[in-house]
């Protein structure tokens, strides 16, 4: 069965073919995927402008869809369905990718089925070498969202800990425009980290001691400070690296440790990490090294998956068509969208 994934629910127009028959012969799923980032587009204003997102889509997903054919090597008569993102996200950006979707999948007389963001994330170590098993602890962090989930198998999802205002991913881009990095801030805030003392400044950790809930706004807060009482020292470069990766190692500690209580409390083994967040190689190296103590092993996407992509969409959609979901011909798209609110595959 192949599978075309869309993603359009922020400022990538993402495609992907996932290809179950590639399984059975031994070979990755996917077949083959393109991706567009509008970071370009959304840079000067230091985020990401919803109508200009939605337009840029729709300008780029039949040229993608193009050459995402002529490098699969297949016409789109060989698709036998299509996922699209349905949910959460910016509500025109998702129109965008389902129309689209729905539309071509009618035309070509062929089942469509909306997909949750999030699942398509909490799904993407699946795609990877080091595949978790049912059941696992995900912590789930991107730009909107900061997650800790039991997933007990596909559609079974009990939120464990949410973030009660920032998201993980928002607090970066944040502190990266303080820092006067351009947008994403995330990956540019660990680059310039890469070059700095990650214990020359303390900044707080957030509700450590309370439960499974996670709150950055105060971080925000903190740098800013920091900043103010840093300025006009003569090492300028130093103190703006240290207070990059002094940032980075609160929020890293902050996320590892509520993963290791989310373990200790479910009583799992196996900790999955996703969403853009997850594509950061301090986070990704804390986990391991902490996990390993107490026996948990921590599974992750291949880099290029961790942030919006179609091949989470195609797989996640896959899953549930195999499993005989469907949508029907309205296209109704949902901006907020609990992921605990899924129906099970069976
Ligand atoms: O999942 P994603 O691509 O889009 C959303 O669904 O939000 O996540 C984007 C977020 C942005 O906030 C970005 O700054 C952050 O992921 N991000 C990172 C890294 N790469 C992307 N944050 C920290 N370190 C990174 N290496
Ligand atoms: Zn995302």
């Amino acid at each position: 069965m192949k599978v075309l994934g869309l993603e359009t629910s922020c400022d990538e127009t993402g495609l992907a073919i996932f290809d179950s028959e590639r399984l059975a012969e031994g070979k990755s799923g996917l077949l083959g995927q393109v991706l567009y980032s509008q970071i370009e587009l959304h840079a000067t204003y230091g985020g990401v402008v919803p109508e200009l997102a939605s337009r840029d889509h729709i300008r780029k997903l039949v040229p993608l869809f193009e050459e995402l054919l002529t490098q699969c090597d297949i016409s789109k008569n060989d698709i036998d369905a299509i996922a699209f993102t349905k949910g959460p996200g910016l509500i025109g950006a998702l129109m965008t990718g389902a129309l689209f979707g729905r539309g071509l999948a009618y035309a070509l007389d062929i089942p469509a089925i909306g997909i949750h963001h999030m699942e398509g994330h909490l799904l993407s170590p699946l795609l990877g070498d080091n595949p978790p098993k049912f059941p696992f602890v995900s912590l789930l962090v991107s730009g909107g969202h900061t997650l800790l989930v039991a997933a007990h198998a596909i559609g079974e999802y009990q939120i464990l800990g949410e973030s009660i205002d920032d998201a993980a991913g928002e607090c970066f881009d944040k502190a990266a425009k303080m820092l006067d990095l351009p947008y994403p801030g995330g990956p540019n805030v660990a680059r310039l980290a890469e070059n700095g003392n990650p214990e020359a400044y303390d900044l707080p950790r957030p509700m450590l001691h309370r439960g499974l809930d996670f709150s950055f706004s105060g971080m925000k807060t903190a740098v800013h400070n920091l900043i103010k009482d840093t300025a006009g020292s003569d090492s300028d470069a130093v103190v703006r690296a240290n207070i990059a990766a002094s940032f980075q190692n609160a929020m890293v500690d902050t996320l590892v440790k509520k993963c290791v209580k989310a373990l200790k409390q479910t009583g799992m083994s196996q900790l999955v990490i996703a969403g853009g967040v997850s594509a950061n190689l301090h986070l990704r190296q804390t986990l391991e090294n902490d996990l390993a103590k107490i026996n948990a092993t921590v599974h992750y996407a291949p880099l290029a998956l961790c942030t919006d992509n179609g091949a989470m969409i195609a797989y996640a959609g896959y899953q549930r068509l195999q499993a005989g979901h469907e949508d029907d011909l309205a296209v109704s798209c949902v901006p907020r969208w609990n992921i605990s609110d899924l129906p099970a595959l069976t």
